[in-house]
């Protein structure tokens, strides 16, 4: 018996193409789901396809010590993100996170505290969790975190002096409801981290990589960010992470951080690709016009049951009244796999393959679900 973990959405797929999914009965579904954003790329890139099957064919893993000229290459194209930047490759973005705090303990060795907002969302390991704000998933786990202080954007700036090792902000939260940061508040946050000397890092496991309209969603959100964390998309869905930070800062003693399957030469070279398809084909600029065109849609329609629009290229939340989780079921029920973000707010996360039909058809599909009325 599986555990009961992650519930089931009663639906087996059997099959995937860019922008949708087919289950085994032949039913087809528009993917705005993506695995938890994670098929950035839609299902069964052609490119990404090649790329898995090539490094397939050479050792899938080789240890860190051994050079790869995919991997140096991805290494030092992600570094370049940041000013004479490094990258560290892992395998999720809870480890992405952890990587960045324990580079919080180097860098500012004796400055105590760490700041974080509240509804942030960082991952489910140890120090991840402690950022997490969710006391659902915290609580059971209270003995094993650290503390971390969470406040509101509003008053994030004035919190931070030269006791704050680190203030941790994702540009625009997911998990916590789809909440962009306002740059004009990012800017504020940036600007006391430099004057108070603590570091700013930025979690884009769920934004970066080019989904909220640039790589990096920090600079959409006025943070200037020192150490940068990604995850989900980077190979297309394949498990990776990342934690890029400037060069200024220092680096890892030799032995102090590692991992077994981090930076395998497979993922890395889907990652490669995965980097050259955003960086190449103006993916970034067709998120910001898609995801733009989307919002605009779904503010249209005319219903007391939306509240809320929100969101940054292709990470749209509608905040509707009542609560998300069934009208996520009945849009399911009508071929469109979304997901909850918090109680009271439906997420959409489309893939770069999602085509102009596939948001019309999401966005019919949601005013037709709340047509009938909210079924919470
Ligand atoms: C912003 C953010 N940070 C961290 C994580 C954790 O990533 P993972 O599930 O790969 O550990 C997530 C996952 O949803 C996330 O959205």
């Amino acid at each position: 018996m599986p555990s009961c973990l992650y519930g089931s959405r009663g639906l087996a797929v059997a099959s995937g193409r860019g922008g949708l999914v087919t289950d085994t009965t032949g039913k087809e579904y528009v993917d705005f789901f993506t695995a938890h954003g994670s098929a950035l790329f839609g299902h069964c890139h052609p490119r990404l396809g090649a790329a898995l099957s090539e490094g397939s064919a050479r050792p899938w893993t080789i240890g860190m010590g051994f050079d790869d000229g995919f991997r140096s290459d991805l290494m030092e194209k992600l570094g370049s993100l940041l000013p004479d930047g490094k990258a560290y490759l892992c395998n999720s973005g809870t480890e992405a996170i952890e990587t960045a705090l324990k580079l919080v303990a180097l860098f500012r060795p004796g400055r105590r505290r760490i700041l974080a907002l509240r509804r942030a969302f960082h991952g489910r390991t140890a120090g991840a969790l402690s950022l997490t704000f969710n006391p659902h998933y915290r609580r059971p786990f209270q003995s094993l975190l650290f503390d971390v202080e969470h406040h509101t954007p509003e008053n994030l700036a004035s919190a931070i002096d030269d006791t704050v090792a680190a203030v941790f902000v994702e540009p625009v939260q997911g998990e916590g409801g789809v909440h962009p940061m306002d740059p004009a508040l990012g800017l504020q946050v940036s600007d006391a981290c430099r004057e108070a000397g603590a570091l700013l890092v930025a979690d884009e496991v769920q934004s970066g990589f080019g989904r909220c309209g640039a790589m990096l969603a920090s600079s959409l959100a006025g943070l200037a960010s020192d150490i940068v964390c990604m995850a989900k998309g980077v190979a297309g869905g394949l498990p990776v992470g990342v934690t890029i930070w400037k060069g200024s800062l220092g680096d890892f003693p030799q032995g102090t951080h590692g991992s077994t399957y981090g930076g395998n030469p497979l993922v890395c070279r889907v990652a490669h690709e995965a980097l050259a398809l955003v960086t190449g084909e103006n993916l970034c600029g067709q998120a910001r016009e898609l995801g733009t065109a989307f919002r605009a849609r779904l503010e249209a329609i005319d219903s007391p049951s939306v509240k809320e629009v929100r969101g940054l290229g292709l990470l749209v939340g509608v905040e509707v009244e009542g609560r998300s989780a069934p009208v996520v079921r009945a849009l399911q029920e009508r071929g469109v796999l979304a997901l909850p973000a918090g109680p009271n707010v439906v997420r959409f996360l489309p893939s770069f393959a999602a085509e102009p039909a596939h948001f019309e058809r999401v966005a019919q599909s949601f005013e037709e679900v709340l047509a009938v009325g909210n079924p919470a």
